[in-house]
């Protein structure tokens, strides 16, 4: 049996789902979109991701037309219908259809669409040996603060890193790297301080990252917020990223360059457990 998805108003079957072909996430990327995690059927750091949902709409000017709290009740709604006990909820807001044009007008009704993919979110493979990052140029447009649909940039960089023998991909421009291609990349220092980058344009400000700057303050541990080079990520004593969909995974390899002893460090590994915990899972 499909799922039952969420499309402008309705829950239906996967199959009855329809969207116009003018919809302009369709035609021109020109929709935001929201991954959040779910395990045991709870939904982890909602809070964030609809806090970033309301901001990427509002840098794209499209009108929210839903309160926050009819969006976490289609988001429960879809976990409850398809009884998700572990995997992600995904939402995704379009500015609506109309004739192709590059102008759009601002009386356009938002297409609201919602669905959820089961996945074991936790104790992964990856999770608990930690992954090979391959490095490129960051291919992506200049706001990348604003979680759009316009992936195609990341689609062709994990493509191209898998067919590289490489689990994903981490992005470099002028000189630093910005981030994962679907997460925050962090790493830490010989000295053991914690590092990721500041937020700005460059980068998706990450909720994952958000969650766990919060327990690292809780713990009297401290994130350090600045650029870093390709060549101290490659020198660091342990370095892993986050997602909603991966959590916290340790990243054992970047390009050709196997960190430390090539397994997931000490700090890593209490980042995982603690983020576990937060989520109520128990380690
Ligand atoms: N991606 N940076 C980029 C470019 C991302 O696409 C993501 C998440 C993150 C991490 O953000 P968060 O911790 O809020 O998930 C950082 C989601 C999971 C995706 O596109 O599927």
């Amino acid at each position: 049996m499909g799922r039952i998805v969420y499309i402008r108003g309705q829950f239906v079957p996967e199959q009855d789902a329809r969207i116009s072909l003018f919809d302009r996430g369709f035609l021109f990327g020109d929709a935001v979109y929201e991954v959040t995690a779910v395990i045991n059927g709870r939904m982890i750091d909602n809070d964030l991701h609809l806090d970033r949902l309301e901001r990427s709409l509002k840098e794209l000017a499209i009108p929210q037309t839903f309160s926050r709290a009819d969006i976490a009740m289609v988001q429960a709604e879809l976990i409850a219908r398809n009884a998700l006990q572990n995997g992600t909820v995904y939402l995704q807001v379009s500015r609506g259809d109309a004739d192709r044009d590059f102008f759009y007008s601002d009386t356009l009704a938002p297409c609201l669409v919602g669905f959820t993919q089961q996945k074991m979110l936790t104790g992964t493979k990856a999770q608990q040996h930690g992954i090979a990052v391959d490095l490129v140029d960051d291919p992506r447009w200049q706001r990348r603060d604003i979680k759009t649909v316009m992936l195609l940039g990341q689609v062709m960089a994990k493509q191209a890193a898998r067919s590289g023998g490489f689990d994903d991909v981490w992005m470099v421009e002028n000189g630093q790297v910005t981030e994962g291609a679907s997460s925050t990349a962090h790493i830490i220092t010989t000295k053991g301080r914690i590092l990721t980058r500041p937020a700005s344009q460059a980068t998706l400000p990450g909720c994952t990252q958000r969650a766990i700057a919060r327990l690292c303050a809780a713990e009297g541990l401290e994130i350090e917020e600045r650029v870093f080079t390709p060549a101290e990520a490659q020198g660091a004593a342990e370095a892993f990223q986050t997602s909603a969909s991966s959590l916290v995974t340790p990243v054992v390899r970047i390009g050709s360059q196997v960190i430390a002893d090539g397994k997931p460090g000490a700090m890593t590994r209490k980042l995982q457990a603690l983020y576990l915990e937060m989520a109520g899972v128990p380690v």
